[in-house]
């Protein structure tokens, strides 16, 4: 099975939406391997979303990602950094298919309603930024 990292970032936390997430999610295939609710320190963002670093967005997005709790989540499932990556849609919530998460929650770039990995990244390196091997389902 393979594993993949999603963030519910911080204003769709304070929305109440965690739970309507995670049941689309399930119904979706996906098995929640691991689940906290945190607040990110900025350090901590810094590092986690260092492939941006210089970018002129990145001091607003670490600004975001910190203001509030957050709820990070290892799924599991076949195929399925990819495939979360499908229901999650579009990094802008504007041109996002109907129906994926970013065009249900998402409001712009910014506040764009989750994270997910991409498969230009090593989804180990995210989910074990959060999560040891002892806290994760196998
Ligand atoms: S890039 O440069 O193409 O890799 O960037 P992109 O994939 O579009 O976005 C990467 C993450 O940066 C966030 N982002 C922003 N945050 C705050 N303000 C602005 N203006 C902004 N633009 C992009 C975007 O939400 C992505 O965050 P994640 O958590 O990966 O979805």
């Amino acid at each position: 099975m393979e594993k993949t990292l999603l963030i519910i970032k911080p204003d769709v936390v304070a929305r109440y939406k965690t739970g309507e997430i995670l049941a689309r999610l399930e119904k979706e295939g996906f098995t929640i391997l691991g689940l906290k609710h945190l607040v990110l320190s900025p350090q901590a963002a810094e590092l986690f979303y260092h492939m941006h670093e210089g970018k002129e967005f990145f001091e607003e997005l670490i600004d975001f990602i910190t203001y509030g709790p957050i709820i990070v989540c290892c799924l599991g499932r076949e195929n399925a950094v990819r495939y979360l990556r499908e229901i999650v849609g579009d990094t802008d919530p504007s041109k996002a298919k109907p129906g994926t998460l970013r065009a249900i929650y998402g409001t712009d770039t910014r506040h764009n309603g989750v994270h997910a990995t991409s498969p230009d990244e090593n989804p180990l390196r995210e989910v074990h930024f959060f999560f040891s091997t002892h806290e994760l389902l196998s």
